[in-house]
């Protein structure tokens, strides 16, 4: 496979993962697809509650059943919305992606294949991390 097939087969599965989102409050149903560094493919779609802020968003789903399930080193995460322009990951998820995958490219992509690669350093500067606990000792 090229990498465009594998980045192509990732964003399939964003689209897929999307299908099950619980997004009953919103109706913003959001998939995420992420690729560990076995070549695993993990999925996510956010999942909302009565309890509004007790919500997850879907790049974190996705991420947290990786990480509990052996996924690490990931590279390549792709977000997929039907909206006309491609959705950024929030400042939550961002941060969580700062940690566990700061190697990783997102690819954000909406309706009719639109969409916007940037790395999650791009999407993260000026980062709080383990750096600044370590600083402070
Ligand atoms: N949401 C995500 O799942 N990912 C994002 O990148 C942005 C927002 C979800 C959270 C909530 O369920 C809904 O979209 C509306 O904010």
């Amino acid at each position: 496979m090229t990498d465009t097939d594998d980045r192509a087969a990732l964003v399939a599965a964003a689209w897929n993962a999307r299908e099950a989102a619980i997004c009953t409050y919103s109706g913003f149903a959001v998939g995420a697809a992420l690729r560990d560094d076995q070549g695993r493919v993990w999925t996510g779609a956010n999942v909302e509650n009565a309890s509004y802020t007790l919500g997850l968003c879907a790049e974190r789903v996705a991420i947290f059943h990786a990480l509990t399930h052996g996924g690490r080193g990931f590279r390549e995460v792709v977000v997929a919305t039907d909206t006309p322009t491609p959705t950024s990951p929030c400042g939550a998820c961002r941060q969580i992606l700062w940690e566990f995958a700061p190697q990783a490219t997102v690819t954000m992509v909406a309706r009719g294949g639109v969409s916007a690669t940037v790395t999650v350093a791009e999407l993260v500067p000026l980062a709080f991390d383990h750096g600044a606990l370590a600083r402070a000792r």
